[in-house]
């Protein structure tokens, strides 16, 4: 597989996660776009998600011409992935649905697995139903978390705000004693630590930007250390805010060096 440019699409800083992970492969740019202007995708309606989806890929494809794109997002992976690769058949697309529920099915041991996300994606089940057609003898238990997307574009990782409805959603996971936790939504993963000192060292957490990082590996990209690729980045609104934000996260792994955004443009 040879690409040149990588577009990775998010509705906010969420797959920046995913972003860090991927910049470890031999890809030389980057185009990173955040849908600001209509987040939480969360709380939007199926027929919101595809259209808002579909207008970043266009942008992606002919405004950037590039080469693949990444659904750094699972609630547009859950709802829209099939819609936008029917729209666009040129360009490849891949969502991070298919990679974690194929790593969580290998990973559980007691046959349950919990999932946390966004309502939209909860509401979609596709986790679910394809955990179930790989194998129909794991149970499923499923989780939405509306206040979690907000609290974290806000910046509130570290609270008690954000520490409360943590808990208020994992509890009823850990009660039904579930060994495996998919990471349903890229903005969580900014909060992974708390996850897991919440949810305890035994839980298997499955997430999306190492999970993509295989998928790339497994086609015969292989993570080249020292690689510093360029990076641009879009947000349709608000983007002094993002790109404020993206600066505390957007971290090259190898040198440890914030990697320095070029203007982030607002469309
Ligand atoms: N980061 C997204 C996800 O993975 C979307 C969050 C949102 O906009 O609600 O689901």
């Amino acid at each position: 597989m040879k690409i040149k440019k990588l577009g990775v699409f998010d509705s906010g800083i969420g797959g920046l996660s995913v972003l860090n992970e991927l910049i470890t492969l031999p890809i030389p740019n980057f185009v990173y776009f955040a849908d600001t202007k209509n987040l939480p995708y969360g709380e939007k309606t199926p027929e919101q998600i595809k259209a808002f989806t579909l207008h970043a890929m266009d942008f992606l494809a002919q405004q950037e011409q590039v080469d693949a794109i990444v659904l750094a997002c699972h609630t547009a992976s859950a709802v829209a992935l099939e819609y936008v690769q029917a729209q666009l058949p040129t360009t490849p697309i891949w969502g991070v649905v298919d990679p974690v529920v194929s790593a969580a099915a290998a990973a559980t041991k007691n046959q349950r697995i919990g999932i946390i996300g966004t309502p939209a994606t909860i509401m979609s089940g596709i986790h679910k139903t394809k955990i179930l057609a790989l194998n129909p003898s794991i149970e499923v238990f499923c989780q939405a978390c509306p206040k979690l997307v907000p609290l974290i574009e806000e910046g509130k990782q570290k609270t008690s705000q954000l520490e409360a409805a943590l808990w208020e959603y994992l509890a009823p996971l850990q009660h039904a004693g579930i060994d495996t936790l998919i990471i349903g939504c890229t903005h969580y993963e900014l909060i992974k630590h708390e996850i897991r000192e919440l949810a305890g060292s035994e839980l298997r957490l499955i997430s999306a930007p190492e999970q993509m990082v295989n998928l790339f590996n497994q086609h015969g990209l292989l993570t080249r250390p020292g690689h510093i690729p360029q990076i641009n980045y879009y947000a349709t609104s608000s983007p002094d805010r993002f790109a404020v934000n993206a600066q505390k996260i957007v971290v090259n792994l190898f040198t440890n060096q914030k990697v320095t955004l070029p203007l982030s443009r607002s469309l």
